[in-house]
């Protein structure tokens, strides 16, 4: 993970660093600093924690020079402390990098036998003593850096800088992306096109094994074998607007709020909202000839899928092997050649899904992705990136892409039942009519939240959550323990709740809070059945329901009342209670909501 950036400019570049950094610290916020070369010296500035004790430090001691390098970190290597802290120097480079070095280990120990005291835990530094080794053998920059290239292992994006060099900087990418920006007799670089929309929109992306030398008039690529290549230059849509959290508290808290518009706006470019049909784009595939579809994703974003395989199971009879990325890559899954392989990712950088569409497309299939940022190398791997629409999603735990992936999705299954003929002409209507009514059963939950700040009370003393569902919202009840996880910080589990009683019912005692979402479905009564298993045992039951009360038939310690929505559709409806359950028990909490500790918004590395 982490966020790289270099700028060669025409004045003072350290500002600029830091404006570029802001916008990549949703890839972590462990620590963050930058070097920059002046009178040929380089000298550099790092903080531990958040970027804005580096702000606090660079208004006390700032730091001049037109050329440099800066760095936002999720540590893999090395705690978070200021020592370990990127840009890495030594007296004649200054480096940063996203990504992991694999053999590290083996090049710090031949590094420290030719008498280099190694001073940092990271697997960086030895990139800064690689380099100055061969310059001090008298290879100049470019060659320096091709040898040092050749020694790593693993993937990653670097940016270089010499102290003997001020129109220079070498940018380096395996498996880590990269764009590069042109300005007016500057060059920037990072690790995306939004860290650079404040100064440029004119972008190259460098592709996996360039790497790329960079002074203020251009650039010259090369590819893994040396040759030298061109990349397309292209118009970055990234927005230079640095994103606001408008009147709320948290990003995380506009984002909840965003969904019935980034919902509504994600239906519209599947949905003929006139006629109440679909409108999908053409697809390279047949859903005709499928005999299933494999999906793919991490986290919140796996969840999605797995809602999808009950959507493609049921409405289209086409079977759905899902699996979370980490897995998937590593498990050699046979493929017929010529099946469809489908992708979720909001960032479209995550490593473990980028590793698995790259297995799925050396296997012969179709790759379709579902991503929330276009220019990602996810969506430019794939046959067919299908978008969300749901604008930057800033907070690091997932809301607004997750319910935009589920419209996808249901608009996806809704063609796959058409086109293989389990859905009629008047299903399809159907359906989609219920997709319609989406945003504003979300707007009338939106409402008033006051319910869900008086739960947050009870919730801040539980030590575990448990939270069930059934069918289609198994998937919603492990959504609700994931985001509880990330930013409460509370240990939370999801059930399929006629799995309880196979062995998580002996959790249960009256200081275990269950959230239950128990909808009027075909399963409603199931259900109903578990949560009375629950409350025979003292557990604190919090239902989510379009059901009365009365007909819950056992007591519990809150009901938070659901609109009744046709069954197809309440995945993307109870997304919401869940998600307010668990934001309202972090700010009662007190944490850190929009970045929660230990984690990042995009996960570069595996
Ligand atoms: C949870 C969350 C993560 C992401 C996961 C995949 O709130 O945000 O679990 O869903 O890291 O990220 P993307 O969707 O960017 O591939």
């Amino acid at each position: 993970m982490c966020g790289i950036v270099g700028i060669l400019g025409r004045e003072p570049v350290a500002g600029k660093l830091v404006d570029a950094l802001k916008r990549l610290e949703y890839r972590g916020y462990d620590s963050a600093g930058i070097a920059t070369l002046e009178a040929g010296k380089l000298t550099r500035l790092r903080a531990e924690g958040k970027l804005r004790n580096l702000e606090d430090r660079l208004a006390k001691e700032p730091l001049r020079g037109n050329t440099g390098i800066g760095h936002t970190r999720w540590a893999t290597h090395g705690a978070p402390t200021e020592n370990n802290a990127h840009p890495h120097m030594t007296g004649r480079v200054s480096v940063v990098h996203n990504g992991i070095i694999e053999n590290f280990q083996e090049l710090r120990t031949a590094i420290a036998e030719t008498g280099t005291v190694l001073t940092t835990d990271t697997d960086t530094e030895v990139v800064a003593h690689l380099i100055t080794h061969e310059l001090d053998e008298g290879h100049d920059p470019v060659v320096a850096v091709l040898h040092t290239l050749k020694r790593l292992e693993g993937a990653f994006a670097l940016a270089i800088i010499f102290r003997d060099h001020e129109d220079l900087m070498i940018a380096a990418r395996q498996g880590s992306p990269l764009a590069v920006g042109f300005g007016d007799g500057e060059m920037y670089l990072g690790s995306d096109a939004i860290a650079l929309a404040p100064f440029t929109d004119t972008i190259t992306y460098l592709q996996d094994g360039d790497w790329a030398v960079m002074t203020r008039n251009g650039l010259a690529i090369r590819d893994r074998e040396g040759n030298a290549v061109e990349r397309p230059v292209q118009k970055s849509v990234a927005s230079a607007l640095m994103v606001d959290k408008g009147n709320h508290r948290h990003f995380m808290a506009k984002e909840i709020h965003e969904q019935p518009e980034v919902v509504s706006h994600t239906l519209a470019h599947y949905i003929d909202f006139t006629n109440t049909r679909l409108q999908l784009p053409d697809l390279p595939f047949d859903f005709t000839n499928l005999n299933r579809i494999v999906i793919s994703a991490c986290g919140t974003a796996y969840y999605a899928g797995l809602v999808a395989k009950y959507w493609f199971e049921r409405y289209a009879r086409l079977p759905v092997d899902i699996d979370v990325a980490s897995e998937f890559r590593y498990r050699e899954v046979p493929l017929e050649p010529g099946g469809l392989a489908l992708f979720i990712s909001q960032s479209g950088e995550t490593a473990d899904t980028l590793a698995t569409l790259r297995y799925c497309r050396e296997q012969d299939q179709h790759i379709a992705s579902i991503v929330n940022v276009r220019e990602s190398s996810i969506a430019r791997d794939s046959d067919i990136v299908l978008p969300t629409l749901a604008g930057p999603e800033i907070g690091v735990a997932s809301t607004k892409a997750f319910t935009c992936q589920l419209a996808v999705l249901a608009c996806l299954a809704i063609a796959a039942g058409r086109a293989r003929g389990h859905l009629s002409e008047q299903d399809e209507t159907e359906l989609v009519g219920a997709l319609i009514g989406v945003p504003r059963h979300m707007s009338a939950l939106l409402r008033d939240e006051s319910g869900f700040e008086a739960l947050s009370h009870t919730l801040s003393k539980a030590h575990d959550v448990l939270y069930l569902g059934r069918g289609v919202n198994f998937p919603i009840a492990l959504e609700g323990a994931l985001k509880l996880k990330e930013i409460s910080y509370i240990h939370a589990e999801g059930y399929a709740a006629g799995e309880l009683k196979h062995g998580p019912i002996a959790l249960i005692d009256e200081s275990v809070p269950v959230v239950v979402a128990a909808p009027k479905d075909a399963l409603f009564e199931k259900t109903l059945s578990n949560l009375q298993e629950v409350a025979a045992r003292g557990g604190q039951i919090i239902v989510l329901s379009d059901a009365g009360e009365a007909e819950l038939g056992c007591e519990v310690m809150a009901t938070i009342p659901m609109p009744h929505a046709h069954d197809f559709v309440n995945p993307l409806i109870y997304a919401i209670p869940m998600q307010l359950i668990a934001y309202y028990t972090a700010v009662f909490m007190g944490t850190d909501v929009d970045q929660p500790r230990n984690l990042a918004k995009s996960v570069t590395v595996e």
